[in-house]
């Protein structure tokens, strides 16, 4: 195994957690489980998620951060360079192809809703000067969808923001850009969760999030927990894995692993806990909120409570900065490509690939209003690359990960990089990963594909 990767290291440990809980705390915890989780009824929805969490995402997350520390390279060329090495097919190749591919389509449309919660940020950092309350959240959101303008320039702002990090490389952008926001954030989740309390309605947030009804669990409803599981460990596309080949040798692979899960799950459901209650206080139907869901119900609780206003500014503003550090890793996997590709400058490579994704990024923003009646798959543009990439392509990622890890890669290898590990612990980690979790991500999408 090579010692270093060409792009860098992470200084230790602690800058790595901060970094893979950085990519994986973001919009998906905070932003899109509470509307998938309103959208797919609730209790059995979470629980669902939460067993992929512990029987696919972790032990893939493992297999994940192993495989690129022994890459020491972006996903196409760690394969190249494994497969290679162990005397496996170059089919396996496809798993670092996959991960490109998705990355760019989340990226795509992970910095339009980026951009949702910088204009939320600047419309309440206008009240503070006199700007207009809103007063019908409703209306404010639909008119931000239907204005092609206000999306595609803060889609742009997003976007530039992101490449700023990423041209700086691993420890001067990415480290810092981490280091002291997400604490912040978690505070501000607190402090609405306390703003919960005093409405009297968490506990019957608790019922809706973890009472489960399993009667009307659909393979939509599983695919929905799964893809969602992948999508908030950022797993199944690679990111975690070029996160991994930046990792120092010596640092404990299944312990960082377990520590990133367990703070991006604790967000998650944080958000859970906070937005609900404001849900019922004002009366909202918590069932099928869609994408809007935070943008058209927490401006009910800022209005009402003590300082909303400045309140507001700071979610909104720490909701962002959750959403760059996960664009940064978003980022990451085709910029390092493209540098190893093109033997080009960092800079470069990082602002070729942003140019192409903003471009793409583009169907997203214009499906919202100038394209609004198109339909794929039954879903508006963004939905519908959303869903591909999130729910088909990570877990398609994923099982291919695990197999590669499980199956190709020699036990040599896997039981040096979970040294760590007791024998016992190993051969848990195999079970989950050769047979728990190929088997639940087939189960998967065999029940959406039948049904
Ligand atoms: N995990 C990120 C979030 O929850 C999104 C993401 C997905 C980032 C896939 C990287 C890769 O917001």
């Amino acid at each position: 195994m090579d010692n270093n990767s060409i792009h860098g290291m992470w200084s230790s440990r602690l800058a790595f957690i901060l970094a893979a809980s950085g990519s994986a705390v973001g919009l998906g915890n905070i932003w899109r489980f509470p509307y998938l989780a309103s959208d797919n009824g609730g209790g059995a929805f979470v629980l669902i998620y939460l067993a992929c969490i512990l029987l696919v995402g972790l032990p893939i997350m493992a297999a994940e951060i192993l495989m690129g520390r022994q890459g020491r390279m972006s996903p196409v060329n760690t394969l190249r360079k494994l497969t290679r090495e162990g005397g496996h097919s170059g089919a396996w190749t496809l798993i670092g192809w996959i991960g490109l591919v998705a990355a760019v389509a989340i990226l795509s449309f992970y910095s339009v809703v980026g951009g949702w919660t910088l204009h939320y940020a600047w419309l309440y950092f206008a009240q503070l000067f006199g700007g207009a309350p809103i007063t019908d959240p409703g209306a404010t959101f639909g008119a931000m969808l239907a204005s092609p303008s206000t999306l595609i320039f803060w889609h742009s702002v997003f976007m530039l923001v992101t490449v700023g990090v990423v041209a700086m490389g691993v420890e001067k952008g990415l480290e810092r850009a981490v280091k002291f926001l997400m604490p912040l954030l978690f505070l501000i989740l607190l402090g609405l969760l306390a703003y919960g309390f005093s409405t009297g309605k968490v506990g019957q947030a608790f019922e809706f999030l973890f009472k489960p009804d399993f009667s009307e669990v659909t393979g939509d409803t599983l695919l929905a927990a799964l893809g969602q599981a992948f999508f908030s460990l950022s797993l199944g596309m690679c990111g975690i894995m070029t996160y991994g080949a930046y990792l120092p040798k010596d640092i404990s692979i299944p312990r960082v692993a377990v520590t990133v899960a367990g703070m991006d799950t604790a967000v998650a459901l944080l958000a859970g806990l906070a937005i609900f209650p404001v849900l019922f206080a004002f009366g909202l139907d918590p069932a099928g909120g869609g994408p809007g869901l935070i943008f058209t119900s927490l401006p009910l609780a800022f209005n009402d409570m003590a300082f909303g206003i400045p309140y507001a500014v700071a979610f909104f503003g720490l909701l962002f900065v959750a959403a760059w550090t996960s664009s940064i890793s978003l980022l990451e996997p085709p910029t390092a490509f493209l540098v190893e590709m093109g033997k080009q400058s960092r800079k470069k490579a990082a602002i070729v690939a942003a140019l192409v994704i903003w471009a793409i990024g583009l169907v997203t923003a214009l499906g919202f209003n100038v394209w609004q009646s198109v339909r794929v798959f039954g879903r508006d543009l963004q939905g519908a690359i959303e869903f591909v990439a999130s729910d088909i392509m990570l877990p398609v990622g994923g099982l291919l990960i695990a197999l590669f890890a499980g199956y190709v890669l020699s036990r040599n290898i896997t039981r040096g990089e979970l040294s760590h590990l007791n024998e016992g612990g190993y051969k848990a980690w195999r079970f989950l990963t050769c047979i728990i979790a190929p088997v639940l991500v087939l189960i998967v999408l065999a029940a959406k594909l039948l049904g």
